[in-house]
């Protein structure tokens, strides 16, 4: 069912610093911070030859991102996301399954249909699901 490794997510408290170790430090190729108010977060994209990689900072009063920084204070990984074809057909095997879906599909960081697995179910890491 899954397909490429679409990005890994890293949380942090403070994006602009994490942006410039990135760029500056690692010499990677970054875009500029978009917020996602939905989803309670700003974004930032490190883009790998292969892969890329998110950096999360918490937007707004209810972002998961702050709970997760509370626990985790230096940051630390987020979630990975897989790509899939076919994101309905997911959820429906996925549920079949008994694996615990969270929330509904939302549209994600790069304008597509976008799912959250619990992290309990697959080995205590979130899973992001996003239909390419
Ligand atoms: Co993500």
């Amino acid at each position: 069912m899954i397909g490429k490794l679409n990005h890994v997510a890293i949380a942090v408290a403070d994006l602009e610093k994490a942006t410039a170790s990135y760029r500056d430090t690692l010499g990677a190729a970054v875009t500029a911070p978009m917020d996602l108010p939905e989803h309670g977060v700003t974004t930032v994209f490190i883009e790998l030859p292969n892969t890329k990689i998110e950096l999360l900072q918490p937007l707004g009063e209810d972002s998961p991102i702050a709970r997760f920084l509370e626990k985790n204070p230096a940051g630390g990984m987020h979630h990975v996301c897989y790509e899939v074809e076919d994101i309905e057909a997911a959820k429906i095997k996925l549920l079949a399954d008994g694996a615990r879906v969270l929330g509904d599909i939302k549209i994600g960081a790069h304008n597509k249909p976008v799912l959250f697995l619990h992290p309990k179910d697959f080995c205590g890491t979130l899973v992001e699901l996003e239909q390419i």
